[in-house]
């Protein structure tokens, strides 16, 4: 039996961002239509390192592989001079269960899955015309998710804060050259948030930031921090503020979303209407509707767009001839 084995550098080579994201949306659409097998997520915590684990996977119905993802996040790393996130993925047969690939992707496939869902997100949720982008938290998701928001959204100007001011130096220095659009240092978060028009929101962070006394008339929100029970970005009254609630997972985000704050402190209510990204791609629901529509999306990151990106990146790389043969 043969198992690739497949680098980063080559998978960065042969998944684009725009590939992701159509991957990552018909994904999504097969999800709405009750195609996907979908297990819950497994998560280790490792508060005493400010680590975590997350096991999540899918089978689409259909599709020849199956796939299992392993995410680390440990959000010291930086301070050692390593990403924060780091894993791989795992492809099997769908017919017999044996193993077909190996991903060592050290999270970039996850990266580019959380943020194909973001602009999949904008799409359907943001206003035409975005001219200002918020940022807070300027670390690999604060940077890929503006790169990839940049396929779907013209936009003039990129806000970012960030509670690090060196790492926030590094984003408004380098992100120009990579999206070719201004970028400038916040000195606070309400700033940020009265500024843009669209808003990612993409730390660890604990504490909610975004108070909904700062919301505004057509802003769209992307927070996709907080994937763990004890993470929060958004006040919970931010979520009863939005004429609309999306989530990538409603049974997800009510564990571990933003979702999940807003309805134990109740200022969402369980009968609450909330739509789901699928019902988005699959024109079940049209989105936003008006311009000056509040809009919400809770990203926490499901198994399905793990099936659907490391499905995309093992044939791309049986195409392409990359990776080398493991015989077992
Ligand atoms: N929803 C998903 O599918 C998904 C996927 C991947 C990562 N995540 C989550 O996204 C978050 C960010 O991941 P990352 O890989 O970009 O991490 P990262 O460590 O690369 O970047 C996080 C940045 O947020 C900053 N920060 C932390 N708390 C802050 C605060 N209160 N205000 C402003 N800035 C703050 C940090 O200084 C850092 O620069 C994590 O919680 C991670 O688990 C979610």
């Amino acid at each position: 039996m043969d198992v690739l084995l497949v680098k980063e550098a080559e998978i960065r080579r042969s998944v684009s961002i725009e590939e992701a994201i159509s991957a990552v949306e018909a994904g999504f659409t097969r999800l709405a239509a009750g195609e996907v097998n979908l297990p819950p997520v497994l998560s280790l915590d490792m508060p005493e390192v400010k680590g975590e684990v997350h096991v999540k996977g899918a089978h689409i119905h259909g599709a020849g592989s199956l796939a299992i993802k392993v995410a680390t996040g440990f959000y010291d790393n930086p301070s050692l001079g390593l990403p924060s996130g780091t894993g791989m993925m795992m492809v099997f047969s769908s017919q017999t269960g044996f193993p077909q690939a190996l991903l060592f992707d050290n999270g970039y496939l996850t990266d580019v899955r959380t943020a194909a869902a973001g602009a999949v997100a904008a799409k359907y949720l943001a206003r035409e015309d975005v001219p200002v982008v918020g940022v807070v938290g300027a670390g690999a998701q604060g940077r890929i998710q503006i790169m990839a928001l940049a396929k779907v959204r013209k936009f003039e100007k990129v806000l970012a804060y960030d509670l690090d001011k060196t790492r926030l130096a590094s984003y408004v220095e380098e992100m120009p050259e990579i999206i070719g659009v201004d970028c400038q240092a916040a000195q606070d978060i309400e700033s940020v948030v009265r500024a843009s028009d669209l808003l990612v929101t993409a730390t660890p962070s604990t504490k909610p930031f975004v108070r909904a006394e700062w919301l505004h008339s057509g802003l769209h929100i992307t927070a996709m921090g907080s994937d763990a029970p004890y993470k929060q970005e958004l006040e919970s009254e931010v979520l009863s503020r939005a004429d609309l609630i999306v989530c990538d997972h409603k049974g997800q985000c009510s564990e571990r979303g933003e979702l999940h704050h807003a309805l134990e402190e109740g200022t969402v209510g369980e009968d609450h209407s909330i739509v789901e990204l699928g019902d988005l791609t699959s024109g079940r629901h049209p989105g936003r509707t008006d311009e000056s529509q509040i809009t919400v999306c809770d990203l926490t990151g499901v198994g399905v767009q793990d099936a659907a990106i490391a499905t995309l990146a093992y044939e791309k790389a049986v195409q392409g001839g990359f990776g080398s043969t493991l015989q077992l």
